[in-house]
């Protein structure tokens, strides 16, 4: 067993005290919203797993498709002796480039959820005897500072998770991946592509509900951390394709008239029926975007792959 090392960037309070900071931000807006980040405590995380098997659900097994068909070419691409994974989850698909990169030294898995890294990181430290892994509970949104492992480095963001960033968002989180980036490091990024607007919405309002219980979560996350009084049920989960933006929102829309009080920030929010929170954006690219955005960002795209059916891209950038 290779030493699992798991370090917490943020103290708890921080935590604390951003989600109070987050939530009377966000439910004294119009329109209300929620940052997507608060949806992953250990079942948030469980939840988001599920959603990985759905059938509706194809961005997993579409990037799954990727890798495990690419991981060879990535790898020697990359010629890294450390992979850096923002908001890795249960670092599952990861295996595919564990496996493939043979110089690999060390394994840095970053994300808010620490069960998800535990439950990672452990299975992980198990089986591979020759890699260092030390996960960082840490925002990636935030400046981080990764341990000092061997180079180069081969950061990886996987899952489409950089289009739950908003826009302005997004810009300033690849400005600040660039700025981790040494000559030599790479940039493996994961996202989802425009399709048809009906296999988006069933992407994230499938027929078993499982996206339903997760969007709602966040108002389970809300009640445990800041003693809210929401009920998940009076709130109903919808998913929208917004056109113009090139985004799926899920919002959580009220029932009915109804009051909710947020006893830790002494807020009492009163919802009109039909009233919606925004909880998550989805954003999906085309190529000319992807390139835009890491361009804008000083990153330059030396590779890019799609799965066969042309649904999911992985892109793989230097440093410009
Ligand atoms: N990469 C995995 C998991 C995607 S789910 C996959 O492709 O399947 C999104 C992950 O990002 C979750 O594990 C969540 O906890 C994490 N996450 C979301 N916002 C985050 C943030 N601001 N900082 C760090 N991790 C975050
Ligand atoms: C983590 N992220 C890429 C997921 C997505 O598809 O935007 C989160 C998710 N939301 C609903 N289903 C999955």
């Amino acid at each position: 067993m290779s030493p699992f090392r798991i370090t917490r960037i943020l103290p708890e309070d921080a935590t604390d005290a951003a989600l109070r900071a987050d939530v009377l931000a966000g439910l004294t807006a119009t329109p209300r919203t929620l940052p997507p980040k608060w949806f992953y405590d250990a079942r948030g995380s469980e939840l988001f797993e599920q959603i990985t098997r759905l059938p509706e659900y194809y961005p997993t097994r579409a990037e799954r498709e990727i890798l495990s068909e690419r991981a060879g070419e990535i790898a020697a691409a990359a010629g890294a002796r450390t992979l850096v994974e923002l908001g890795s989850g249960s670092s599952e698909k990861t295996r595919h480039l564990l496996d493939a990169m043979t110089s690999l030294r060390a394994y840095v898995p970053v994300d808010v959820s620490e069960s998800a890294l535990v439950g990672a990181g452990e299975a992980l430290a198990a089986e591979r005897a020759d890699l260092q892994v030390h996960a960082l509970i840490a925002d990636f949104t935030a400046a981080l500072e990764l341990p000092g492992t061997p180079g180069p480095r081969l950061v990886a963001f996987l899952g489409g998770t950089v289009g739950n960033l908003l826009p302005d968002e997004r810009a300033a989180f690849l400005a600040s991946v660039r700025s981790m980036l040494e000559p030599g490091d790479t940039l493996l990024l994961g996202t989802d592509l425009v399709k048809d607007e009906e296999v988006l919405v069933r992407a994230y309002d499938d027929a078993s509900g499982v996206t339903a219980a997760f969007d709602k979560n966040v108002l389970a996350v809300i009640n445990r951390e800041l003693g809210a009084d929401f009920d998940p049920e009076a709130f109903e989960h919808v998913a929208v394709w917004d056109a113009g933006r090139e985004w799926i929102e899920m919002r959580l829309r009220s029932r009915t008239a109804q009051t909710v009080k947020v006893q830790a920030l002494d807020l009492v929010v009163e919802f009109a029926a039909g009233e919606e929170i925004r909880t998550e954006v989805s954003a999906k690219f085309r190529a000319e975007r992807v390139r835009a955005e890491l361009a804008a960002a000083g990153l330059e795209p030396v590779r890019w792959w799609t799965d066969a059916g042309g649904r999911f891209a992985l892109s793989l950038s230097t440093p410009g």
